[in-house]
């Protein structure tokens, strides 16, 4: 049952703050550690670990990329995150060193499944971050981590990507703590800023006010770019995937940097960038960026960090998210960019749970 909202995909953005609290609170032991249940290696196998591929398509690659870095950053050990069916024909130099991360929701997904099989006959470990529970990749897995979103029944993942990330996180933090790639009070601190994002995520829900104002300026468009540096690169394709599928708006995301090699030739008066400026150490580079677009009369619409007013000066539109640590913020970041994709459908008057020759789980390759 849609439980009093008007499609699934709504009542998932808002089941987000249960999912984030479902999958990492409920794993939280009584000295604050978090529990991997499901994933069994030891420091050895960790050290024997010289490569993590993580390996997923669409939404769940998109997560995919952001646990790149959280396992860079903890853990040091060099991450690949690839699209299964690119990896699958690729040389990938998968052996028995490497850890292969699969990430699915569905955890039915073709391509996923056969890089799944592929990467073992290699003897390489495999861990599968999926929602369900019994599915192929569950049951082929090594090891498994599931995510607590709940039933994900709207075609646009949602919810299973911001449980994925919180999942991805939650791993790096105990790897790098098993191996010692950490600090224990690095670990700790940063699990207690991961309890905050259920709260912050309910904050962006409870203030949609300039989300829906944006989506009204952009439902007549035909193109939006979004745009983004480091993790917010990453976001930007889960935002420009989640607007092209849902109102049928074509969307790319773009670098930031990327801009002057080419794709500023296509801004022109009028041209709708959402511009999400997250991240500390990218803001002023991504604030010169969108002076660059808004010189060439793009509307801007940008996506920053409560305290960074400065985006103002560049922007025709900002919605401000609640002050969050720089890895963490996509879990908070995203979900403004789902609603207004949310909005711009149910502007169009289409169907935003079934977007047109899309299938929830894509079981052919
Ligand atoms: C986009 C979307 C798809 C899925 C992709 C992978 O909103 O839902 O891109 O993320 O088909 O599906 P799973 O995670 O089930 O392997």
């Amino acid at each position: 049952s849609k439980g009093g909202y008007d499609c699934f995909m709504l009542k998932e953005i808002n089941e987000q703050p249960e999912g984030v609290k479902n999958t990492l609170e409920r794993r939280i032991d009584e000295n604050g550690n978090i529990v991997l249940d499901g994933i069994h290696l030891t420091k050895e196998d960790l050290d024997n670990i010289n490569r993590i591929y993580i390996v997923a398509c669409g939404t769940a690659y998109h997560a995919g990329l952001l646990g790149k870095n959280a396992l860079e950053k903890y853990l040091k050990v060099p991450v690949i995150t690839d699209i299964a069916s690119e990896f699958r024909y690729s040389d990938n130099f998968v052996d028995e060193h490497s850890l292969v991360i699969l990430v699915s929701q569905s955890g039915e997904t073709a391509d996923t499944l056969a890089v799944l099989r592929d990467s073992k006959a290699k003897g390489a470990k495999i861990l599968a971050i999926t929602n369900v529970v019994g599915s192929s990749i569950s049951r082929e897995a090594d090891e498994v981590f599931y995510t607590w979103a709940g039933p994900e029944i709207a075609v646009a993942s949602t919810k299973a990507y911001t449980t994925q990330i919180t999942s991805l996180y939650m791993i790096a933090l105990n790897f790098a703590l098993e191996k010692g790639t950490i600090t224990r009070e690095e670990y700790l601190e940063t699990i207690e800023k991961m309890k905050e994002l259920p709260e912050k995520i309910q904050s962006v829900l409870d203030n949609q006010d300039k989300i829906k104002e944006t989506a009204e300026k952009i439902v007549s468009k035909e193109h939006v770019f979004f745009l983004g540096r480091g993790v917010d690169y990453s976001l930007a394709m889960e935002g420009s995937l989640k607007l092209k599928e849902v109102s049928y708006i074509h969307s790319e995301a773009f670098a930031a940097g990327e801009l002057k090699h080419g794709t500023i030739a296509l801004i022109e008066e009028g041209t709708p960038v959402i511009s999400i400026a997250t991240q500390e150490n990218l803001f002023e580079k991504m604030v010169s960026n969108m002076q660059e677009v808004k010189a060439r009369g793009a509307f801007v619409a940008s996506i920053a960090q409560e305290h960074n007013r400065s985006v103002e000066k560049v922007s025709d539109e900002v919605i401000y998210i609640p002050n969050c640590d720089d890895m963490l913020v996509p879990i908070v970041a995203v979900v403004p960019m789902q609603l207004l994709a949310y909005y711009v459908s149910t502007m169009k008057g289409l169907d935003v749970d079934k977007p047109r020759n899309l299938a929830k789980s894509v079981t052919v390759e």
